[in-house]
């Protein structure tokens, strides 16, 4: 089939996943460049994956703040094109990732910084795309002659002319380059970036918080009780920023190990040490063991859209992720997945009353994009 007219394919698309178009998460493309709505058409793509049927929309969908959809169950980790096959990790959102630095160490604070991917195993969103169009467990096409192939087949050459002129789709090295620009390019657009949260209308004076957000801010922010903004800022930087809700740095929160993850049971090409498989995150990229059990503190915006959390999404619910913060230390809770570099310094035992719990959950779910100033 060719959806040769984007208003066709974002038609087909929506019947597909049920993409309602509701609220500003979805499709206002107009202030988008011709390369941004190139990339666009491509993220929403199904046709470009091996069995065809998969597009990183399925995993980054507008309507779940650009993660996996909510499943019932709830999965642990998204399946691939070849719906047997699962990956190792819980799909974080993309929006904000455009924010994201370059994977460095900063001397001065003797921490790593950046990096895409949860464990900053890629530097930007143009060396990111390629990784899931050719990746088994994702959309698993064989070779970029494929992807080539696919492209074409769909009606492409002339978009791609569009953007690119003459050098479009010359060869497969161009044809993947041009589409990891077009990819990278609508990921940095304002529609994934777009700050339209209840909080940030706060943050301009357009909105006031109920009583319950507004303790639930001032929990996030002292230092003596949630401590959140010490690894999540939630004030506007000294530029205007307003905030990203991570500092981008790495930390091994203690967090268990998964065992609905369905990784554990995939074969031993995909998972070579089956149930004994521990994700060391970032330990593994610079060759650290003082670095195992670290990943990068993700943004919490549009958080009450992206269940379920961690890493591994050990958790199901806000509520359960800040009890674990708050009681991590003091009840029961499964041994870390990985027991060396456990933060236990900020979080563990916050003494956190079960109001409090909640209020801190009331203000989480302000940081939700699409928010109607009234
Ligand atoms: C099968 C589900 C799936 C598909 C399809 C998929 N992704 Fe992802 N995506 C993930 C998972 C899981 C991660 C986290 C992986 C990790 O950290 O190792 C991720 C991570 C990312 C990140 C990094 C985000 C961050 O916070 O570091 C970006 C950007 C991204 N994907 C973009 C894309 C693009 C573009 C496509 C299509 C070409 C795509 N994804 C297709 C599941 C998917
Ligand atoms: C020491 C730094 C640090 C502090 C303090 C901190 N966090 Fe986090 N947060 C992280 C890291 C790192 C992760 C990801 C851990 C993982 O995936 O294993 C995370 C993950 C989360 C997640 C899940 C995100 C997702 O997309 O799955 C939520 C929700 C969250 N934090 C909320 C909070 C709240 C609320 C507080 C305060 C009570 C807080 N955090 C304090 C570092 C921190």
């Amino acid at each position: 089939m060719l959806f040769k007219s984007l208003p066709l394919f974002f038609l087909l698309f929506s019947v597909i996943y049920g993409c309602s178009g509701r609220s500003d998460n979805s499709a206002d493309s107009s202030a988008l460049t011709p390369q941004q709505l190139l990339g666009k058409q491509l993220f929403f793509d199904i046709r470009l994956s091996e069995p065809v049927g998969q597009a990183c929309a399925s995993c980054h969908h507008p309507d779940a703040g650009f993660a996996l959809p909510p499943q019932r169950p709830l999965l642990a980790v998204s399946p691939g094109a070849n719906p047997v096959l699962f990956g190792n990790r819980n799909t974080p959102t993309i929006r904000y990732a455009a924010y994201i630095p370059a994977l460095h160490y900063d001397k001065k604070e003797q921490v790593y910084v950046g990096g895409l991917f949860l464990d900053g195993r890629k530097n930007s969103l143009e060396l990111q795309a390629t990784g899931p169009l050719f990746n088994p467990v994702e959309m698993a096409l064989p070779n970029k002659a494929a992807l080539l192939a696919r492209l074409k087949e769909a009606g492409y050459e002339k978009i791609f002319r569009k953007v690119y002129g003459e050098t479009a789709m010359i060869n497969e090295q161009h044809t993947v380059s041009q589409l990891t620009l077009a990819l990278a390019a609508y990921q940095r657009s304002k529609e994934l970036s777009p700050f339209s949260s209840k909080y940030d209308a706060y943050l301009q004076g357009k909105a006031e918080l109920s009583a319950q957000e507004k303790r639930g801010l001032d929990l996030f922010n002292a230092e003596d009780k949630g401590n959140c903004a010490a690894c999540h800022p939630s004030e506007k930087s000294e530029t205007g920023q307003p905030p990203l809700f991570t500092d981008f740095t790495y930390d091994n929160l203690g967090v268990p190990a998964n065992p609905q993850n369905p990784f554990y049971k995939q074969s031993s090409e995909v998972n070579p040490d089956g149930e004994n498989y521990v994700d060391t995150g970032l330990g593994a990229i610079v060759n650290d063991k003082l670095q195992n059990g670290k990943f990068r503190v993700p943004t919490l915006r549009n958080i009450a859209l992206t269940a379920p959390y961690m890493h591994n999404g050990v958790f199901e619910t806000l509520e359960e992720v800040v009890d674990f913060y708050n009681t991590r230390d003091t009840k029961k809770w499964p041994k870390p997945e990985v027991a060396e570099n456990v933060n236990k310094d900020e979080l563990g035992d916050l003494k956190l009353t079960k109001q409090e719990v909640e209020d801190l959950v009331a203000f989480m779910k302000t940081l939700t994009d699409g928010y109607k100033v009234k």
